[in-house]
């Protein structure tokens, strides 16, 4: 039996409520949502408006209409970058950021959008008087991580929502590792656009995203085709959701992610967050306690998400993931996390890191075996 310590790339396991949500929607709904009026079908659009409202309870988003589904949070990314910004206009973003905000602010760089990267201190933290110092009057986006997915780092989100209200710059937080795990309340916190998965700390199946556009927030729809309604138009709808969710959308996802996301509000973040912060503590603390591993990321006392990062003086993080999975059977990823700016950030490029990221279901035993078996690898690299 493994020991599963990836929850930041996924969630495992999932609730069983999940499992079962996504099992019925499969085998007994069956029918695509918004696409008939007979029975089947209007019970897949009636799970899917409920798995908007959940959605929208758990991050304080008064109309659920403005919360649409993707795929995943790099597709919501996507739409919400490349769909505002225009060549000629400004945006800015940190240096901690994942490629899926990186990438696609360089494509909107390469035609045209000027983007001020700023950076991040050694433990991956954001300075919002930097933020503050770079706006402009043409600045249209500040697109930002909430949780950095290689250090844990929480960013100071509602500071800066509050001076890219005060400037009039709709605010993009990628809520990837938070979504689940940190309080996000949108409604009166000036953040105008979210984006996050639904597999990871929601607990819903791979496959599912979503993204969340404040009124007034119209980013040009990234795909276009049927939604169901308005079919006599050949133009895209303007209406929310449909305007961005054309295509059969994933009912048994989207079916498990509400499961999930109802899991999520029935245990209170509040004590997801008290778990998971036990199994970090003593992740750092068995960590700190091993000669020669160097922690990255906040201090330790330091406010962090489910992450932990380490490198081991003289060792390939990558030869230490493999030596855990094959003698130990422990699931840790390592590298660059797709954040290579982000180990520039913190001085770990081009090796990377080894990334622990614990989830709820993780029991103090596993930490443990971990512990026990990062002691033997590096005693056994002494020698
Ligand atoms: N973004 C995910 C990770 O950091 C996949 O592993």
């Amino acid at each position: 039996m493994s020991v599963y310590l990836d929850n930041a790339a996924t969630s495992y396991p999932k609730p069983e409520s999940v499992y079962r949500a996504v099992d019925h929607a499969l085998r007994e709904i069956g029918a695509s949502p918004g696409r008939g009026g007979y029975h089947a079908a209007m019970e897949a659009t009636r799970l899917v408006f409920e798995a908007r409202e959940t959605l929208a309870g758990l991050f304080g988003i008064r109309d659920s209409s403005r919360l649409v589904f993707t795929s995943s949070a790099t597709e919501a990314l996507n739409l919400a970058i490349c769909g505002l910004l225009r060549p000629g206009e400004h945006a800015v973003t940190s240096t901690m950021e994942h490629n899926s905000v990186v990438r696609p602010l360089h494509l909107a760089e390469r035609r045209g959008v000027e983007v001020t990267r700023v950076t991040c201190d050694r433990r991956g933290f954001l300075d919002p008087r930097d933020v503050a110092a770079v706006l402009r009057s043409d600045t249209r986006l500040i697109a930002l991580t909430h949780c950095s997915n290689v250090t844990g780092t929480i960013q100071p989100v509602e500071e800066i929502a509050s001076l890219a209200a005060g400037a009039g710059v709709p605010l993009l937080v990628d809520v990837a590792q938070s979504a689940g795990l940190l309080p996000i309340d949108v409604s009166d916190s000036g953040i105008a656009i979210l984006a996050g998965p639904g597999h990871k700390g929601l607990m819903g199946p791979p496959g599912t995203g979503f993204l969340y556009l404040a009124e007034g927030i119209d980013p040009a729809p990234l795909v276009v085709g049927g939604t169901g309604g308005f079919s006599t138009d050949p133009d895209q709808p303007t209406e929310m959701p449909a305007r961005y969710e054309s295509g059969t959308l994933n009912l048994p996802g989207i079916a498990g992610l509400k499961a999930g996301a109802e899991f999520v509000l029935g245990t209170g973040i509040d004590a997801i967050r008290k778990k998971e912060g036990e199994l970090v503590g003593l992740l750092l603390d068995g960590l700190a306690g091993i000669a020669g591993v160097i922690l990255h990321g906040p201090l330790v006392g330091t406010e962090r998400g489910g992450i932990v990062s380490f490198t081991v003086e003289g060792m390939d993080p990558a030869m230490i993931g493999f030596t855990l999975d094959r003698e130990y059977g422990i699931c840790v990823r390592t590298g660059l996390h797709c954040a290579p700016e982000a180990h520039h950030t913190i001085g770990t490029f081009p090796e990377g890191a080894v990334r622990v990221s614990p989830g709820f279901f993780t029991t103090e035993d596993e930490i443990e075996t971990f512990l026990r078996a990062m002691e033997r690898i590096v005693r056994g690299s002494a020698c």
